[in-house]
């Protein structure tokens, strides 16, 4: 069910793309057409090296900074890690758990959840991304992969951090391949996600937590998923490095978010 304090957030993944100047470009293209529009929060989320001069960029701007990715501890010999601590001053979202660090890079349940604590307890939102593989789907295991990745992840998370948690439904097979999911099977697992975030940490919560799509979100289909009872936003990858279509998937949550969730201005958490 739709709660009017549920504002969709609408997240770009720039994923390895983008050289300095095209950063700078697309930060400043962004602020121009998407600062200040209603009912919908947007999260620009850069490489690690152009997350500074990307949030110069932003600024006094309704954007908000996410990090790809962060480090399970807040400081120590690791090298070629970045932390949640480093990147607190900049960003308010750090995505965990992305399915291309967990397939490409190894990526356990434990180390998912130790980054996520990490970004909770440096003050950050994270973006939990959970989702099942192509064959888990054929074999029927969607939910169960997902709800093991729900459960590993937020084993130790507290009742009252639960609110500043997004969780991202992210079909693998969905990812960058130009295949969504069915809006249908978008909004299953969706509100399967909130039923067991429900039974974990009660109606009021369930209710608050913010449960994104992501996998080939485009301007063509997002309208579909941003208006699924369940989904609040998406994380966008390809489509989020395209202006004309980021910008449009972005207006289309605040229209979204205006009528639907009686949001007006962007939540300030
Ligand atoms: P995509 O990526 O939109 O290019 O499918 C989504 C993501 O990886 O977050």
């Amino acid at each position: 069910m739709r709660q009017a304090r549920r504002v969709p957030l609408v997240a770009g993944n720039w994923k390895m793309h983008t050289t300095y100047e095209e950063a700078l470009r697309l930060a400043g293209v962004f602020r121009e057409r998407l600062d200040g529009v209603d009912g919908v929060e947007c999260a620009l989320i850069p490489p690690f090296p152009w997350i500074v001069p990307v949030a110069e960029r932003l600024s006094g701007s309704t954007l908000v900074l996410g990090a790809q990715n962060c480090a399970t501890i807040d400081e120590g010999a690791l090298t070629g890690e970045v932390s949640a601590r480093m990147l607190a001053p900049f960003c308010r979202y750090v995505i965990v758990g992305h399915s291309e660090r967990r397939h490409q890079l190894g990526e356990s349940d434990e180390m998912v959840a130790a980054k996520l604590q990490a970004a909770l307890r440096n003050g950050l939102a994270p973006i939990l991304c959970v989702g099942e593989l192509l064959e888990e789907r054929d074999q029927g295991i969607a939910e169960a992969t997902v709800e093991r990745q729900l459960l590993h992840a937020l084993r130790n998370v507290q009742a009252d951090q639960v609110r500043r948690l997004v969780i991202a439904y992210e079909p693998v097979w969905a990812i960058g391949t130009g295949r969504p999911a069915t809006p249908e099977d978008a909004q299953a697992m969706a509100r399967f996600i909130r039923q067991w975030v429900e039974a974990r940490f009660g109606a009021a919560l369930a209710d608050a937590v913010r449960v994104q799509y992501g996998g080939s979100v485009n301007a063509r289909n997002a309208e579909a998923f941003l208006r699924l009872p369940d989904v609040d936003g998406a994380l966008v990858g390809g489509a989020s490095l395209d202006v004309e279509q980021f910008s449009q998937i972005v207006r289309l949550a605040g229209e979204v978010g205006r009528s639907e969730h009686g949001v007006t201005a962007v939540d300030s958490r």
